[in-house]
């Protein structure tokens, strides 16, 4: 794994968003995975100030989201399906239609996890995945457990996860106990990947993703046997390592 320590937020911000665009510019329909969270919200405002001042342009890109909530409809304000257009879809050039998030709500989920995997094989793979980084170490929605789920699926989200998300709803009562989200072994089919932390509370998970072994304890441990992934984050994470 390559290892980026940047100053502060904004300049995790920027080498993301760089590596982001010099991807796109090397090939127009780039399969780009992408994440939700406040840790990627710098990412996505510094490319949108790139495709205003016409140094990117994202016509012919496919974008496919790590997760959602189950029980929110796409227009909830907590969903990620909203949380994607307000951030970044509704500013760039994007088309509609290749654009890909996991529905929040479903009569079949097994059917529409299974038709989601099936949508990306179609692209091959995902040319670069954007991640955050879970306290608990999670990767997506891929909490914590026994053993690692591959495909997409549905998951109980931890309690740290819970707390740690409750801050963007009214009360913790309202934060869904359940979520959707691409398994890893999607994710590490991925030809690129970057991981972005911020923050002292990030700095645990960050320094367990970094030990040189690997558990289904801290998910994004997988990502050490990734031949093409970097990590970006700023000197608070870093702090413990
Ligand atoms: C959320 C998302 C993850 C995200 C992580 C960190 O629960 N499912 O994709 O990376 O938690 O969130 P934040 O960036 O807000 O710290």
């Amino acid at each position: 794994m390559r290892l980026i320590i940047t100053n502060d937020y904004d300049e995790m911000s920027k080498t993301a968003a760089e590596i982001i665009k010099e991807q796109v510019n090397r090939k127009a329909n780039s399969v780009l995975g992408l994440a939700t969270g406040s840790t990627p919200l710098g990412t996505y405002r510094e490319l949108i100030k790139m495709y205003k001042n016409g140094e990117v342009d994202f016509s012919y890109v496919i974008t496919f989201n790590l997760d959602e909530y189950v029980g929110l409809p796409d227009d909830h304000p907590q969903s990620y399906h909203y949380f994607m257009y307000e951030n970044l879809f509704n500013h760039i050039n994007i088309k509609k239609e290749n654009i890909h998030i996991p529905k929040g709500i479903s009569d079949d989920f097994d059917r529409d996890c299974r038709l989601y995997d099936e949508e990306i094989e179609k692209f091959g793979e995902i040319d670069l995945q954007l991640l955050g980084l879970g306290v608990n170490g999670h990767i997506g929605f891929n909490e914590p457990d026994d053993y690692i789920n591959t495909k997409t699926h549905i998951v109980d989200l931890a309690e740290e996860t819970i707390n740690a998300n409750k801050r963007f709803f009214k009360s913790i009562d309202e934060v869904p106990r359940k979520a959707v989200t691409m398994g890893l072994g999607t994710i590490m089919k991925s030809k690129k990947i970057l991981l972005l932390a911020s923050g002292k509370n990030k700095a645990k998970a960050i320094k367990e993703t970094l030990n040189g072994y690997l558990t289904t304890d801290v998910p994004s441990t997988v990502l050490s046997l990734h031949p093409d992934a970097t990590i970006i984050i700023d000197k608070d994470a870093a702090s413990l390592i």
